[in-house]
């Protein structure tokens, strides 16, 4: 890394610096591979729910945060779906960072802009972004940490935008038997959508609404039918919380 590169950081490594080169999205779990056999099938639960609560995304237009990428996944698929935005990830690990430039297919769509995270902190201007989706990131926050990610998603979403928090849910039996059973999970702290509510109201005005996704396999498409039908039920295997900023 030199003082040119985007993504050079000088500060302590992140925990994910060390999974980064072989990340596969958890699917090392033998429960998880029974449920889907590739990490896209996983994300794509998500990306499909985002298009169909994001129609902007079939047009253009929207700028998009995905805050904590990883390995970029997430924008990734929502690329392969027919998204158009203008997709920027960051992330608190630089060798997640890295793995989207390396990983990002030259001819899906131009590489987002990638940006290493301080802590919570971005280096975003205030109200830069139309959307901002956090997936898979908060259960790996620190509990006290997580104030301040709500508080900085808060300052660079524009009045009017919208916030996704994609987590895994607690209170699916499945769910806690894979993520005890994950490496990567291993100082994962699990948080219901009753957290993720309060701690986006303990920091800012939002009109706020939760659905419950990943009732079946996702490696079963003929059952997603089912899936629609059953977000209100708090049992999913994940959940989003939907998060409005005033205008
Ligand atoms: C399980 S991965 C999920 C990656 C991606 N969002 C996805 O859905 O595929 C968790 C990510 O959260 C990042 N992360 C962990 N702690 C973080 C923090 N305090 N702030 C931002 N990102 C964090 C990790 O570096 C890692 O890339």
């Amino acid at each position: 890394m030199n003082s040119t590169d985007p993504l050079s950081w000088s500060g302590e490594p992140a925990e994910f610096d060390d999974y980064a080169a072989e990340y596969e999205g958890g699917l090392d779990n033998p429960v998880k591979r029974m449920m889907g056999n590739s990490p896209d099938q996983f994300i794509a639960v998500k990306t499909r729910w985002l298009m169909r609560h994001e129609p902007a995304l079939r047009t253009g237009g929207l700028a998009l945060l995905d805050y904590g990428c990883g390995i970029g996944s997430l924008m990734r698929v929502l690329v392969n779906e027919g998204a158009r935005a203008a997709f920027t990830g960051c992330d608190i690990s630089t060798g997640m960072l890295r793995q989207v430039e390396k990983r990002w297919p030259a001819s899906l769509s131009p590489l987002p802009v990638l940006a290493p995270q301080d802590g919570a902190r971005t280096p975003f201007a205030d109200s830069q972004f139309d959307v901002a989706t956090v997936s898979a990131v908060l259960h790996h926050v620190p509990v006290d940490q997580r104030p301040a990610v709500y508080a900085e998603l808060g300052r660079v979403l524009k009045p009017g935008g919208r916030l996704y928090v994609f987590e895994h849910n607690p209170r699916n039996p499945l769910v806690r038997y894979v993520v005890a059973r994950t490496p990567i999970d291993r100082n994962a702290i699990l948080l219901d959508p009753t957290e993720v509510r309060h701690g986006l109201l303990d920091t800012g005005r939002y009109d706020l609404d939760t659905d419950y996704l990943m009732f079946m396999p996702p490696g079963l498409p003929f059952l997603r039918p089912i899936d629609r039908t059953l977000a209100w039920l708090p049992l999913g295997a994940q959940y989003v919380v939907a998060a409005r900023k005033p205008g």
